[in-house]
Formats: structure tokens, C-alpha cells, sequence
């Protein structure tokens, strides 16, 4: 199941440790080579002589060991493993993490990693619950960290509920369903846009829209999960560029279309961005003053360039699957059947974006796969859930044409 590949388990300071022993030995049995990590706080709960006799490797402990940092560097041990796992992965280590420390040999090791990490998270159902920790891991999920459990249970402190560890062998088969995923699009180019765009009205004004990138984001980063080499075209957004991904910034709607053919070849273009459908047709050079007689300005629009229309377009470097949203305010499945028609895309996945769903902005989105001839109804998910539905999609379109 593991064979040939290397594994970086970092063992933080929970009681849950224990069973990271277990862990080790059933990744072990599956072929994969272990290093073990061990934070202080871990030191409390196991020995890194257990995990050394398990794993059969040297265990790592400190950031500024002289022979641990002759014979593994702290930047090694981070790029070596095809996969981090993070079992118990604490409240604080989590907020750590976030927060980009660098003070000790875990954070800074997940600092410098370029690798894909799994997280399984472990503490009491007050800490899980609370407003701090959920905030953090939802950045943490935003930029990318992947994650298991936590399940819910008794604890060791004697309460009930959410916040114990999955157990090992559940990690196991998330690793491993992990690794295997890796391999889906390895080969492929994947384009995504995200994001507003922001049309200059003169140099201190512009249009825009309430588009937060979070769905365009997760996508690409999903993509990128199952092997993608992903291109993120992505407008102004306030979310950090996820892990593995190359990201193009603009500002606007004709600077994200010369971004998109730019990056022309692509096996497949999804089309996350609202991108304005107007902008203004003479973008004043100055700032725009006020008139002494109070008149407001009149701003004539003109029409922005359809991207998702022109990537659909027939011709010699047209993705072989094209993919776009709909934001739809009212007779979603009506317009978006249309819409699907009119730009000549192959999919469509539709969603509403009235006020009330909270889609705009929040972390949830309720969609319907459309297809040229079949739709489906998507329950409501996590936007990160979406994005790996999506993708994983994508994965069997282009597996069935290869
Ligand atoms: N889109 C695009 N370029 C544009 C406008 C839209 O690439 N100039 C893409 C979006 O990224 C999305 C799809 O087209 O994938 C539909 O966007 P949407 O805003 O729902 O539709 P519009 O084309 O703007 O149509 P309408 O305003 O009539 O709803």
C-alpha cells in the first residue's frame, strides 16, 4: 500500500499519542518508510525510543541539535516524505501552525514542507469547539493542510464528544486513499480562475463584486491534490495562494482572459471567477472630481470579454474539458441550463448566490453538476468538500477520453 514511499509522522503533545505508536506499525506494515518526529510536549505522553523501535529509524526531537542537523536538516526532513501526518495534532499546535512559527522542530519542519499534510486533530470538545481553534483550522484548511477525524467519543478527561483522534486505522486508509489520489491528474495542466475582478473606474475607484475566491481557491487546490500542475488566475481576493498551486494575480477582467491564454495548453479550465460583466469604457486617467455644480459623473460601461466563452471556443487549444460556474440569484436551474447552451462550455456547476444561502463570502455552497445532458443535486457542503467532489470528477472525465 506504501511501498516506496516515505512518511514523516510528527507525534505532538496529546494523550492520544499512544496510539501513534499503533500508527506507526501499521504504516510500516504497509511498506512505507517512517520517520518520527516528536515534540516536546509529545515527549510526555510517548518515548522516542518506542517510536524508534518501531519505526526502526532515528526519531527527531530538536531544532538545534548539531548531529541531527549534520546528518538530517530540518529543510531534508521536510521535503523528503511524500506525506506528513500530524498524529495527535494539538489545540496549540494548530494555532501555531497558523500563525507560521518556526521555534521548534515541528512548526518549522511544517514551515518548509512542500509536501502534503494530513492532519488528525486531538483534545478536549471545548478546545475542538472553540471559536479560536475552529477559526484556525479553517485558515489552515484554506491554505491547503488536509485532515482526518477528529471522531466523536468519549475522552480521556472523562467528557463526551467531538475531539478524539481518528483511529490509526483510519489514518492509515486516509494516507493511503491520499497517496493513491496523487497520481489521478499527474501529467495534466489545469487552469482555474477565482475571484472578483476589479474594473478601474480612474486610479482610486473601481467596480467589483462580493466574490471571496474561497470556492475558485479550493478547487485549484484540489486539483493540485490529485496531481494537477494547476494555474490559479486569480482577481483580488484576501485568501492566501494554496500550497503547490502557481498563481497568476490580476486586477482585471481583460487581464485575467490574456492570464488564461497565456497559460494555454490545459487538459482541462474551470471558470470559478465572477468576473464583471462590464467595465468602464474610458477609465479616467485622474481621479475624478467633484463638479462645482453637484451633477454627479455618468459612467458609460461597455462589455467585458467573456472568458469562460472564449476558453470554450472550438479551436486547436481548447481544453478538452471545460468547466463553469453559475451565480444565479433566481430561476437557478432555468438560467443556468441556458447559460450552459450559450457559452459552449461542457459542465456547468450552478449555484445561488442570493443573499439568504450566505454562498457569497461564506464557507458553504449548495451546487448542481450540470452536464450537456444530465444534472446533479449536490447537498450543501463545506466549500473545500465541493471543491474535492468537483475534482474528483474532473479525474473520471478525462481518465474515460485518455
Ligand atoms: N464568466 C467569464 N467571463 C465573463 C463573465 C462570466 O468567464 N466576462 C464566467 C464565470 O467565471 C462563470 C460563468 O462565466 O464561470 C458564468 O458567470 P455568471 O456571472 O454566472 O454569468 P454571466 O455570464 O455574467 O451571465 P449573467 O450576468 O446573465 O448571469
Amino acid at each position: 500500500m506504501f511501498d516506496g514511499k516515505q512518511i514523516l509522522l510528527v507525534v505532538a503533545g496529546g494523550i492520544a499519542a499512544y496510539k501513534s505508536l499503533e500508527l506507526v506499525r501499521l504504516l510500516k506494515a504497509g511498506g512505507a518508510r517512517v520517520r518520527c518526529l516528536l515534540t516536546r510536549g509529545g515527549e510526555q505522553f510517548v518515548t522516542p525510543l518506542s517510536l524508534a523501535a518501531l519505526s526502526g529509524e532515528k526519531v527527531y526531537q530538536d531544532l538545534f541539535s548539531l548531529t541531527d542537523e549534520q546528518e538530517m536538516g530540518h529543510i531534508r526532513l521536510a521535503r523528503e516524505p511524500d506525506l506528513v501526518i500530524v498524529a495527535p495534532t494539538t489545540a496549540d499546535l494548530m494555532a501555531r501552525l497558523r500563525s507560521g512559527r518556526a521555534d521548534d522542530l515541528a512548526c518549522a519542519v511544517l514551515l518548509a514542507t512542500d509536501k502534503p499534510v494530513l492532519l488528525a486533530p486531538a483534545m478536549n470538545v471545548r478546545m475542538w469547539e472553540n471559536p479560536a481553534t475552529m477559526e484556525n483550522l479553517s485558515v489552515l484548511e484554506a491554505r491547503g493542510f488536509h485532515r482526518v477525524g477528529p471522531g466523536t467519543g468519549d475522552m480521556a478527561c472523562g467528557e463526551w464528544g467531538e475531539g478524539r483522534m481518528a483511529e490509526p486505522a483510519e489514518i492509515l486508509e486516509a494516507a493511503a486513499g491520499f497517496l493513491a489520489d496523487r497520481t489521478r491528474l499527474a501529467g495534466r495542466h489545469a487552469i482555474v480562475t477565482s475571484g472578483p475582478t476589479h474594473e478601474p473606474i480612474d486610479p482610486v475607484r473601481y467596480i467589483a463584486n462580493r466574490s471571496s475566491g474561497k470556492q475558485g481557491h479550493a478547487v485549484a487546490a484540489a486539483l493540485a491534490d490529485l496531481g494537477a500542475r494547476v494555474t490559479l488566475i486569480s482577481g483580488p481576493v484576501r485568501l492566501s495562494d494554496p500550497r503547490g498551486v502557481a498563481v497568476t494575480h490580476v486586477e482585471s477582467a481583460e487581464d485575467m482572459l490574456q492570464a488564461c491564454t497565456d497559460a494555454l495548453p490545459a487538459d482541462v479550465a474551470v471558470c470559478a471567477a465572477a468576473v464583471a460583466d462590464w467595465k468602464i469604457a474610458d477609465a479616467a486617467r485622474n481621479k475624478i472630481k467633484k463638479q462645482a455644480n453637484g451633477a454627479p459623473p455618468s459612467l458609460a460601461l461597455t462589455e467585458n470579454p467573456d472568458i469562460l466563452a472564449s476558453l470554450s471556443a472550438p479551436g486547436a487549444t481548447r481544453p478538452a474539458l471545460v468547466v463553469g460556474f453559475a451565480a444565479e440569484t433566481e430561476n437557478l436551474l432555468e438560467n443556468a441550463r441556458r447559460k450552459l447552451a450559450r457559452k459552449g462550455c461542457d459542465w456547468l456547476v450552478a449555484n445561488d448566490v442570493s443573499p439568504a444561502t450566505g454562498t457569497f463570502g461564506g464557507d458553504r455552497n449548495q451546487v448542481h453538476l450540470m452536464t450537456r445532458n444530465a444534472q446533479e443535486d449536490w447537498p450543501t457542503m463545506d466549500k473545500t468538500a465541493v471543491a474535492r467532489a468537483l475534482a474528483g470528477r474532473i479525474a473520471d472525465a478525462l481518465e474515460a477520453q485518455a
